[in-house]
C-alpha cells in the first residue's frame, strides 16, 4: 500500500519526522501556519542545528517525496496525519500548554478525508488523546485518531527516528495499528519492537521514560552532593553502580543537570497532571527531582564564589558552551546559561562561547557577551566555567590555554573533562561531586 502522509507542525520532531518517513519512500507534506519557517524548509534550510537532518532535509525534496506547504488544504488527500505541533509550559503554571495541538486539531478536523488517521506525536497530559479523538470524531465519524508518542532525542534525531528502539502506539482498533505498521514497515523489518497500548498508556509511556531519565541524572546529582559533604567521588562512585545491569551506566553523568526542551516541562506538567487526576502523591517526588536539578546550578555559582569571592563584581568568568547539552543549538531551559546568566546578574563580566548555540543564546540573553573563539573567550579570565560538554572542549590544550587566562581555575560543570591533564598543566580544578585539586 502506498500511503500518503501529511505532517502537522515543522518543528524539530515534525521536520524530522517529516524527512525521515519521507525517506521511508512515503509521499510527505509538511504543514506549518508559520510561512517564513515554510519557505525556508521548502529551500531545504533548516531553522536549527542537528547534525544529519539537513542533508535529508534536502535529499528528500531533491527526491519529490517531501513538500512543505503552509496551505492546510493539502493535507485533503493524505491517509496519516502525524500530529507534531509543540506543548510547551504554560507562562503562569507548570501544565503544558495545549493552545497549539487544540488549534491544529480544530484546523485539520473539517479537511482530513473519509478513512484517514489521525497520529498524535506530541507530548500531552494524559486523557488528552481520548479527549482529541471525540472532538474529531463529532466533525467526522469517518477519521480514526491513535497516539505515537516520539522519543528523539536532540542530536540524535534522525538516527532515533530511522532507529527507534520501540514504537509505541496507542489505538482503539485494529484498522489504526494496521495502518500504523505500514507506515513502520522497514523498522518492524528490522525487529524495533512494537507496543500496542490503549490511548492514555500511549501518552504516559512518554512522561514516565522522560521523568525516569530526570530521576536518574538528578540522583546522581544527589550523590555528588553527598560526596561532598563526605570527601567521595561521584565520577568513581557512578562507575561503580552503573557496572550492575540493573542501574547501568547511561544517564549517570552527575554535574550542572538536566534542561533543554522536555525534560523540565514534562515532568512538571505530569505533576500538574497527576494533580487533576487527584494523584499527586504519587509523583510527589518529581518536585525532589526538580529541585535537586535546579540545586546544582546554585552549587556551582557557590564553587565560583568559593574560589573569587562573595562579591563577582568586576571578575571575568569565561564560559565555555550555551546549549542545553553538546551536539544542540537549542538553549531552552539550558543550564548552562541560567548560570551564566545568574553570575552576570551578581556582577561578572561574562564572555561566553559555544559551537552552536551563540545566536540563540545572545537572542535570549543579549547583556551577556559573547566570543567567536574559545581563545578570545577565556582571555584574561579570572576562572573558566565549563557548562556544556562539547568535543572541542574535551580537546582543549590545558598548557596552552593556561597562558592566555589571568588566573588558572577550571570549574567542570560537567564531569567531562580529564582532570590530571588540567591539575598536571597547574589548573585549580573543581568540580561538583569531586574534590577540588590545585
Ligand atoms: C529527552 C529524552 O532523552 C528523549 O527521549 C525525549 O524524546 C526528549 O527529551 P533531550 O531533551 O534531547 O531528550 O536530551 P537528553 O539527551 O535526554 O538530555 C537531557 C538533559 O539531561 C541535558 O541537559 C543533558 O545535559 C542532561 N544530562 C543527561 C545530564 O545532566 N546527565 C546525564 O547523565 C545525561
Amino acid at each position: 500500500m502506498t500511503l500518503k502522509i501529511s505532517v502537522i507542525g515543522t518543528g524539530y520532531l515534525g521536520v524530522t519526522h517529516a524527512a525521515c518517513v519521507a525517506s521511508m519512500g512515503f509521499q510527505v507534506v509538511g504543514i506549518d501556519i508559520d510561512p517564513e519557517k515554510i519557505a525556508l524548509l521548502a529551500q531545504g534550510k533548516l531553522p536549527f542545528y542537528e547534525p544529519e537532518l539537513e542533508e535529508l532535509l534536502q535529499s528528500e525534496l531533491a527526491s519529490g517525496r517531501l513538500t512543505f506547504s503552509a496551505d492546510i488544504s493539502q493535507i485533503s488527500q493524505a491517509d496519516v496525519h502525524f500530529l507534531c505541533v509543540g506543548t510547551p509550559q504554560q507562562k503562569d503554571g507548570l501544565a503544558a500548554d495545549l493552545t497549539y495541538v487544540n488549534s491544529a486539531l480544530a484546523a485539520i478536523a473539517p479537511v482530513v478525508k473519509d478513512g484517514s488517521l489521525v497520529v498524535g506525536k506530541s507530548t500531552v497530559p494524559v486523557g488528552t488523546a481520548v479527549r482529541l479523538r471525540n472532538e474529531l470524531l463529532s466533525v467526522n465519524p469517518l477519521v480514526d485518531l491513535a497516539w505515537n508518542p516520539e522519543f528523539l532525542r536532540e542530536g540524535f534525531a534522525v538516527e532515533d527516528t530511522l532507529h527507534p528502539n520501540r514504537l509505541v502506539v496507542g489505538v482503539t482498533n485494529d484498522r489504526a495499528e494496521a495502518i500504523l505498521k505500514v507506515v513502520y514497515s522497514k523498522n518492524l523489518e528490522a525487529g524495533v519492537p512494537w507496543i500496542r497500548a490503549d490511548l492514555p498508556t500511549s501518552e504516559l509511556v512518554k512522561v514516565a521514560a522522560n521523568s525516569f531519565l530526570a530521576t536518574k541524572i538528578s540522583f546522581i546529582n544527589a550523590m555528588a552532593e553527598i560526596c561532598e559533604a563526605a570527601g567521595g567521588d561521584v565520577t568513581v562512585l557512578a562507575k561503580a553502580i552503573g557496572h550492575d545491569p540493573r542501574i547501568g551506566n547511561r544517564f549517570l553523568q552527575a554535574g550542572i543537570g538536566f534542561g533543554g526542551g522536555c525534560l523540565p516541562k514534562d515532568i512538571r506538567a505530569f505533576m500538574a497532571r497527576a494533580q487533576e487526576l487527584g494523584a499527586d502523591q504519587a509523583l510527589e517526588f518529581l518536585r525532589d527531582i526538580d529541585s535537586i536539578n535546579l540545586r546544582a546550578r546554585a552549587r556551582m555559582i557557590e564553587l565560583v564564589r568559593r574560589d573569587l569571592s562573595e562579591d563577582l563584581t568586576g571578575k571575568k568568568i569565561a564560559v565555555l558552551g550555551a546549549a542545553f547539552k553538546p551536539d544542540s543549538d537549542d538553549v531552552r531551559d539550558s543550564p548552562a546559561l541560567d548560570i551564566s546568566a545568574q553570575v552576570h546578574a551578581a556582577g561578572a563580566i561574562v564572555m561566553v562561547h559555544d559551537p552552536k548555540a551563540m545566536a540563540n543564546a545572545a537572542q535570549r540573553f543579549p547583556a551577556l557577551q559573547y566570543a567567536s573563539s574559545i581563545e578570545e573567550c577565556v582571555a584574561g579570565a579570572d576562572l573558566i566555567l565549563h557548562l556544556t560538554e562539547w568535543k572541542s572542549y574535551r580537546e582543549i590544550d590545558p598548557v596552552a590555554l593556561k597562558k592566555l587566562v589571568r588566573q588558572p581555575i577550571m570549574i567542570d560543570g560537567r564531569n567531562a573533562l580529564d582532570r590530571e591533564s588540567w591539575v598536571n598543566a597547574g589548573w585549580k580544578f573543581r568540580a561538583l561531586g569531586r574534590a577540588s585539586l590545585g
